[in-house]
């Protein structure tokens, strides 16, 4: 048994990074007939880590189901940004015990960012023992070991390291037009509300042969977008020594001829110039970018420990608007950070009254165990907190119709991603904008990229005719 450690999380050292290349092999017939059941919570890592997950499954000899009571293995992976997350969890265990109870030989599994939390996995241990395995962020290579060595007792297997950078991984992607790209792990902004840094490890980044060979792999087995994930994705390549910046990897990217390539999320403050020109000077990369914000006033921002001030913020905004053309910009924003006053609040509505962004995620500031901020002593109500988040995201609704207007009457080329589950006459697909469109006059390929006349706008997508 490992159990997770806080002050084993928080720590970082000079230790070189290993990067591991994997050889492992497992026999499909282990657990042949046997059905799987992910649930994911949580951001586009968490994601990718349940399409790698999938992938170990299968391995074995499980095949997927949709449906969980029909499932021999359930596995939860977790998100811990937010304490929402948490009731989530701990509710939907209430299903699986349920579930249990109708056939004891299921295997309930839990991994994921609250995996890694001490508390979480103390509350497991003490009050949730029909769960059978809780493995990490740090070990997921470890999933088909785990299953196979399994006996009667509860399996608890967490690391609280700095982490490794793993090779040769192998995925079951849920789609084969748009594939995520890893190239960087982990977090070391400690930025004072997030948990991530503690969760998920050392800032790591992947070799830039590795990335390319993903990506050369995608391109060749027809894939039209491709996404470069990482916390960070502008501090690529700084933990490694003669490595590419970002922004040469992002054209070396672009280099491949893949279709599309977007990246996500950056961090405002290591956003360089390079990259603008990159971005702008490359038609295959998406002129999308997503640029957190989480709060527009100088006094909050040095609370949070984000390294920029508001005018620095809106000079970028600025650069990247003025330098790559028809840009949309996205970003997330915290409400109600600790003693987070009138005035601060107002300065974040002044930044958005500026930058009117294309659409945003907004958050109630949640405390996180272990993080510096949850220490903070906070004067403000819900109440209080819960009217300026309607009030931002009323701003923010008001500003993502007005972009979205500006399509209308325009031709824009959609990546066709499938049939609209609500209007089985109309496709559906992105925009390199990253828009919505829902596309009428007939079902054009899937996969493709076409050209759509948008006909109409609404807040949070568009409609459009083929042409
Ligand atoms: N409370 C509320 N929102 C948070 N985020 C991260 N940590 C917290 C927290 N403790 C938000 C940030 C981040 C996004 C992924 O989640 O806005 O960019
Ligand atoms: Fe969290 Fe800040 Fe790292 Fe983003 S940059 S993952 S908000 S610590």
């Amino acid at each position: 048994m490992h159990l997770p450690d806080l002050k084993e999380a928080r720590k970082r050292t000079s230790k070189e990074v290993e990067h591991i290349y994997l050889e492992q092999k497992y026999d499909k017939n282990s657990f042949k007939g046997k059905k799987y059941f992910i649930k994911t919570y949580g951001c586009q890592m968490n994601v990718h880590d349940s399409e790698e997950i999938a992938f170990r499954l299968e391995s074995l000899g499980f095949t997927a189901t949709e449906t969980l009571e029909d499932a021999d293995l359930i596995l939860l992976n977790t998100c811990a940004i937010r304490e929402n997350a948490h009731d989530k969890l701990f509710g939907f265990l209430g299903r699986c015990k349920h579930a249990k109870d109708q056939d004891k030989n299921k295997i309930i599994a839990i991994c994921g960012c609250m995996a890694q939390e001490e508390g979480v996995v103390n509350e497991i241990k003490s009050k949730y023992k029909y769960v059978d395995i809780v493995f990490g962020t740090h070990n997921i290579h470890e999933l088909q070991d785990l299953i196979l060595k399994r006996n009667n007792k509860q399996e608890i297997d967490v690391y609280s390291c700095e982490g490794n950078v793993y090779e040769n991984v192998e995925y079951k992607r849920d789609s084969n037009i748009k594939a995520w790209v890893n190239i960087q792990y982990g977090c070391d902004k400690f930025c004072t509300y997030c948990i991530v840094p503690y969760t998920r490890g050392k800032q790591r980044s992947r070799s830039s042969k590795e990335i390319i060979k993903e990506v050369e792999c995608l391109v060749k087995n027809g894939y039209k977008e491709v996404t470069l994930l990482g916390q960070n994705v502008n501090a690529y390549g700084k933990d490694l020594e003669d490595e590419l910046s970002f922004a040469e990897l992002l054209q070396s990217v672009a280099d491949t001829g893949v279709e599309r390539v977007r990246f996500v999320t950056s961090h405002p403050w290591d956003f360089t110039d390079e990259m603008i020109d990159v971005i702008a000077k490359n038609d295959n990369i998406m002129n999308y970018i997503h640029l957190p914000l989480q709060s527009g006033s100088d006094r909050i921002l040095k609370l949070m420990g984000r390294r920029y001030t508001k005018k620095e913020y809106l000079e970028l905004y600025k650069k990247i608007k003025e330098k790559i053309k028809e840009v949309a910009i996205t970003t997330d924003i915290i409400v109600g950070f600790p003693n987070e006053t009138d005035e601060d609040f107002n300065d974040t509505l002044d930044v958005v009254n500026t930058c009117k962004y294309d659409s945003a995620f907004t958050f109630i500031y949640s405390p996180r165990e272990g993080t510096p901020a949850a220490k903070m002593e906070d004067s403000i109500d819900l109440k209080t907190k819960e009217e300026r988040l309607y009030k931002l995201n009323d701003l923010i609704n008001k500003y993502s119709l007005e972009n979205n207007k500006k399509y209308e009457g325009k031709v824009v080329k959609v990546l066709i991603e499938g049939v609209s589950e609500k209007d089985n006459s109309k496709a559906f697909g992105y925009t390199e904008t990253m828009k919505l469109v829902n596309v009428s006059g007939g079902i054009p390929s899937i996969g493709k990229i076409v050209d759509v006349k948008i006909t109409e706008a609404k807040s949070f997508s568009l409609d459009g005719e083929i042409i």
